[in-house]
């Protein structure tokens, strides 16, 4: 009887979400704090259509500059502010993607070779591969948290 039970409750656990398409794990946040990681996302993707531009046309200079926007530096913008507001793991692979990024600027200049900078784009960018895959962001009117001490975008 025991037996049976336990995989019926694994069942009805699940079940419970059932309707949910989108399967991958839920983060909720307010309105403004989504705005902060959209805005970061576009940053992250016009900055990597910007490094490959310059990359072809064999323009290393600005393959630095425009991964260094894409650096460290970028985070103290978004990051600080969602900080304890998004899980770690979370918090630690957008970290790692701008450390990549300082890397490629810095690599540009020191290794000048486009091929190697290609392959260092290419596995960031399986980064931003892996995040989409695991999370969606849900968001909720009010914040859960005492989190926004900012008041930009709050409505
Ligand atoms: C640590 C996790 C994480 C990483 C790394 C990440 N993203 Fe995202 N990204 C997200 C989440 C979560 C969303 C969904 C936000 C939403 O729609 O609510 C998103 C959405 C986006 C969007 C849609 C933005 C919009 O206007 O709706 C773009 C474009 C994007 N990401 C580009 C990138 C690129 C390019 C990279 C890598 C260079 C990247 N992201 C890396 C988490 C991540």
């Amino acid at each position: 009887m025991y037996k049976i039970l336990v995989p019926l409750f694994a069942l009805i656990a699940t079940s419970a979400l059932a309707g949910d398409l989108d399967k991958r794990q839920v983060l909720t946040i307010t309105e403004s704090q989504r705005l902060h990681v959209i805005e970061e996302m576009g940053a992250l993707l016009s900055g990597t259509q910007n490094i490959l531009a310059a990359l072809s046309m064999s323009d290393m200079a600005a393959v630095n500059q425009y991964a260094s926007s894409l650096g460290m530096n970028m985070t103290i913008k978004t990051e600080d502010y969602l900080k304890g507001v998004l899980p770690k793991e979370f918090m630690q692979l957008g970290i790692s993607i701008h450390q990549d990024f300082d890397k490629i600027a810095a690599d540009a200049l020191a290794i000048k070779d486009r091929k190697h900078t290609l392959q260092q784009i290419s596995e960031s960018m399986s980064k931003c591969v892996a995040c989409h895959a695991t999370y969606q962001i849900r968001t909720v009117k009010t914040s859960l948290k005492p989190a926004s001490k900012s008041n930009h975008h709050e409505h």
